[in-house]
Parts: structure tokens; C-alpha cells; sequence
């Protein structure tokens, strides 16, 4: 986008904020979580079990049901992951008692009881007022089991599934919209190459659905692996387009698989990398777009990253097959960045889901025994909720940059919209450790005459919520900003992320 520069001054950036009728609504389902059977993120997670002395909804913990109600979760993404693949959800059905072991070979070897299983997770998505998103079993699966369990969940009329369902304890159907085919189908899902998956996907497409796909499924190709282009043109090119709902994308901000740095005691050149490869997923989302865009001009088809977050190495003394790490304000900027590239592609991104929800990588929620707390990554993800379903508002600007040993990133990320009341949010993310910077942003066009705003920062970048200290980065009034002329100025402290509000 082209800098406008009509009121320039020096090291000051400016920010042209447009109203365009043309502009897309942020899709809600971008602000989407993942929970998935790894470590402790449904078992001693979500799920504690209805004899736990923590209080609960049938085995869900009520504590964690009320902090993801507040954040107005769209979907939630289960039971995978690698482990969708390994998952057999007849399983899962019937009296616990009853209900046969399952190792989870992916993450831990450890054995699981099967207690949480279809019925739970989709009463549980009920009492979040959210929508399940399943992940299907390709991988050691067979087509008729995913049928079966779209039977399962979703008919309403007589047929084998629905009549165990009902004797299952459950009449009406659950009628899930979102289905996954399979999971990183080049790696834990199957290391297929992309041309197989083509095959099998619009195998599987097909039985889960009938020949006007009646039932509105949206399914769920799985997709690329950050930058495999070659991914996305292969299903884009070999899966007919009435069979295919959406096509995934995974990235994560690793600094380097084989050393992934410690989540809190980073050092500068760490946390350096961890944003480069954050903002990486402006160029990852404008590609893989731009090969959809060859072959769906109309843009029926969603792009949708259903994994994405920071990975760092495991929390000292925990099991290294379970993932868990702390949350700094590292991952609170990383977060309003990449929520900001996804608004402003919302053209085609339409759905992400944060990995993951509760205990388990860039987690919104820790818990310890009855303890629970709120990550910076939560409190990113509540002032945000504000863009949900709200209209694009395009903006075009120059960052000023944030440069760390002769490499440079843009220091600051934006994006905005406009909601059904009226109201304008405009969220900003500087992601300079030691700079603040100041952006003008030209409101001309939007009338506001009301501005307020919410800032969230710390002392030290490397702060966190711990569970002794659960408050210690939580948002604040925030006011440097000015309104002059129709002229915006919001001084934006260094490592802070901010939504301003204009009515
Ligand atoms: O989120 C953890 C794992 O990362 C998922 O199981 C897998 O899909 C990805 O590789």
C-alpha cells in the first residue's frame, strides 16, 4: 500500500483510515481457539471430571467455561491435531466405564481413558455458545467412520447413528457446520504428497455429504505448512470446488526447531526472530491467496489458519511431550500482529484458530490444580474481540522500523473496523522493545468524535502472569493520544499493544 503524506512530519507515521462499501466483514471465526488431546489441555485442562472438587459443568471446569464466554469464542477446534488422525471417535460414545484406552502415541505416550469424548465436547461447545469445528480421521481412519460420525452429530432423522446418539442420551442433533478431512496430512496426518491428499480429500468430501451437500458441511481441506505453495496450488487445482469449503494453513513462530528458546528468559535476538516469524504471516496469507485467487477469482473458498502461535521450548521439569509454556508480553504482541494481518486479509482468511486454548503452547489459559489465570495472549484476544464480524476498514501506511543488529521488521502493525452499532476500533501493535512510536492517523472520513482507548503493556517485556502474581499484566485506561483537526495522534509505548475506540 502507497504512504499518504499530506500532513508529514518527521518520525512521525501517518495512517490513512478508509471507508470502503467494498471492504470485507471481518469474519468472527479468525478469533477461533483449537483443544486438543495433547498434554494438559483437555485432561486436567477442560476436563477435570464430575467428582473433581473444582467446580464443574459434567466434568468441565465452570471457571474456564466463564473466562472463554468472555472472550466470545466463535469455534473451537478438536479433537486434533496429529491426534485427530489417531482418534476414533466410536470410542468415545457410551457409558465411560465401558469406553476402551487410547494411547497418544503423539504426545507423551500417554494412555487416556476415552471420558471425553463426541458428547462431551459438543455439550461443552454449547455451554461456551461456540461452534464445534471436528477434525476428521484420515490418517488410520477409514471414509465410512467419518460418515458415520457426521451421521452421528448432525441427522436429524431415522438412520444406525442417530439412533445410538439417542441411546446415547442425546435426541437432537448437534448440527456441526465445520469439518476438517484430516490433519498436516504431509506429516503426522499420513506423509502424503500433496497429489494423494487431492485423491483422498475428495474421497472423503464426498461421503460425508450428499450431491447438494444438503447439510451446509464446510469442509476442510488440510493444508500447507507455512510457505509449501505447492500445497495449496495442488489442492487448489486437483479438488472440484463444490467439494471444498476451505483450505488450511499452519505457521508457527518458531526461532528454530531444533533450539526453540525458553518462553520467558529469551534473549534480544530471540525475541527478534520470534517476530520475524510472526509477521512472516503477511507474506505466508498474501501467497497461498494469491494461488487461491488463480483458481476461485470469486473467493468462495476460505483460507484458514487453523494453527498458528508461538513454540518455545517446554516449561523446565514438565513432560516434554505436553507442550505447556509461560506467556509473556512476547506473546502478546505477537498475538495483536498476527490478528491484525488476518483482519486486514479478510478477504480470504476467514477462520484461525490459535493453538491452543488451555495449557498447551500459546495458551489463553493456565492452570494449576484449582488455580486457573489469564495470559497476555487472553487479554490480546479480549480487547480484539471487538473486530468480530465488524466491516474492514482498509488503511494504508509506511511502519517505522525496529532494527536489531542490521536487520529491520516494521515496528508497528494496525488494523481497523467498524461494527454494526457504529463504532470504530482501531488496534495497534509496537513491537520495538526500546522505541516508542507515534502514528497519525487521518479520521477525516469517520466522524469520530469520542475516542478512548486500552493499552496493554508491562515494566519488562519479559513479564508474565504467574500464579502467584495472576494480575500482573492486565489492561489499562490508555490516553496518550490527542485529537486535532480530524487528525488522530496516539503515542504508542514501546512493546505495547492497543485498541482505541471512536464513536
Ligand atoms: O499444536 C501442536 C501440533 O502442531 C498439532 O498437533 C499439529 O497439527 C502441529 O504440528
Amino acid at each position: 500500500m502507497t504512504t499518504a503524506s499530506s500532513f508529514s512530519q518527521e518520525n512521525i507515521t501517518e495512517i490513512t483510515l478508509n471507508v470502503d462499501e467494498k471492504a470485507p466483514v471481518i469474519s468472527k471465526h479468525i478469533y477461533g481457539h483449537f483443544a486438543e488431546h495433547l498434554g494438559r489441555c483437555i485432561y486436567d485442562g477442560f476436563y477435570v471430571g464430575d467428582s473433581s472438587s473444582i467446580a464443574n459443568t459434567n466434568g468441565v471446569r465452570n471457571d474456564i467455561v466463564e473466562a472463554l464466554k468472555e472472550l466470545q469464542i466463535p469455534n473451537l477446534r478438536w479433537p486434533g491435531g496429529c491426534f485427530a488422525d489417531t482418534y476414533h471417535w466410536k470410542d468415545g460414545i457410551g457409558p465411560k466405564k465401558d469406553r476402551p484406552t487410547i494411547v497418544n502415541t503423539w504426545w507423551g505416550g500417554v494412555t487416556e481413558d476415552n471420558s471425553f469424548g463426541t458428547h462431551d465436547f459438543l455439550n461443552m461447545c454449547e455451554l461456551l455458545g461456540t461452534e464445534p469445528y471436528l477434525s476428521g480421521n484420515v490418517g488410520s481412519g477409514t471414509v465410512q467412520e467419518l460418515a458415520d460420525w457426521v451421521q452421528y452429530t448432525n441427522f436429524g432423522g431415522i438412520s444406525p447413528m442417530s439412533k445410538l446418539r439417542e441411546e446415547n442420551g442425546r435426541k437432537e442433533p448437534w448440527k456441526v457446520k465445520f469439518w476438517g478431512i484430516g490433519n498436516e496430512a504431509w506429516g503426522c496426518g499420513g506423509n502424503m504428497t500433496a497429489e494423494y491428499y487431492a485423491n483422498e480429500y475428495r474421497k472423503y468430501a464426498t461421503f460425508i455429504s450428499d450431491w447438494e451437500n444438503t447439510g451446509g458441511l464446510l469442509r476442510i481441506a488440510s493444508g500447507a505448512s507455512s510457505d509449501d505453495y505447492h500445497w495449496t496450488e495442488t489442492l487448489m487445482k486437483n479438488i472440484p470446488k463444490n467439494l471444498l469449503g476451505g483450505v488450511a494453513l499452519h505457521h508457527y513462530s518458531v526461532i528454530n526447531w531444533g533450539k526453540k528458546g525458553d518462553a520467558v528468559t529469551f534473549t534480544d535476538a530471540q525475541y527478534f526472530r520470534t517476530m520475524e516469524e510472526a509477521l512472516k504471516m503477511e507474506e505466508l496469507v498474501t501467497k497461498h491467496s494469491a494461488i487461491m485467487d488463480k483458481y476461485d477469482p470469486k473467493k468462495k473458498i476460505d483460507l484458514i489458519v487453523d494453527e498458528w502461535g508461538g513454540w518455545y521450548e517446554v516449561e523446565k521439569g514438565t513432560n516434554p511431550g505436553f507442550l505447556y509454556q509461560q506467556n509473556t508480553m512476547r506473546d502478546a504482541l505477537l498475538a495483536g500482529a498476527t490478528l491484525n494481518i488476518f483482519n486486514n486479509h479478510a478477504d480470504r482468511v476467514r477462520m484461525a484458530n490459535l493453538a491452543q486454548a488451555v495449557n498447551v503452547l500459546q495458551a489463553v489459559i493456565l492452570t494449576d490444580k484449582a488455580k486457573m489465570i489469564l495470559t497476555p495472549t487472553y487479554h490480546v484476544m479480549n480487547m480484539y474481540k471487538v473486530h468480530q464480524d465488524a466491516k474492514l476498514l482498509p488503511l494504508a501506511f509506511e511502519s517505522p522500523k525496529y532494527t536489531f543488529e542490521g536487520k529491520s521488521l516494521p515496528a508497528v502493525s494496525v488494523s481497523a473496523s467498524k461494527d454494526s452499532k457504529g463504532s470504530v476500533h482501531i488496534s495497534l501493535v509496537n513491537i520495538d522493545p526500546t522505541k516508542d512510536n507515534e502514528v497519525e492517523i487521518d479520521i477525516t472520513k469517520l466522524g469520530l468524535k469520542n475516542v478512548s482507548g486500552t493499552i496493554l503493556t508491562s515494566k519488562n517485556l519479559r513479564d508474565y502472569n504467574s500464579f502467584d502474581e495472576p494480575d500482573k499484566i492486565e489492561p489499562q485506561n490508555f490516553k496518550k493520544f490527542k485529537v486535532k483537526k480530524r487528525i488522530l495522534k496516539v503515542t504508542i509505548p514501546a512493546f505495547s499493544v492497543i485498541v482505541l475506540e471512536g464513536n
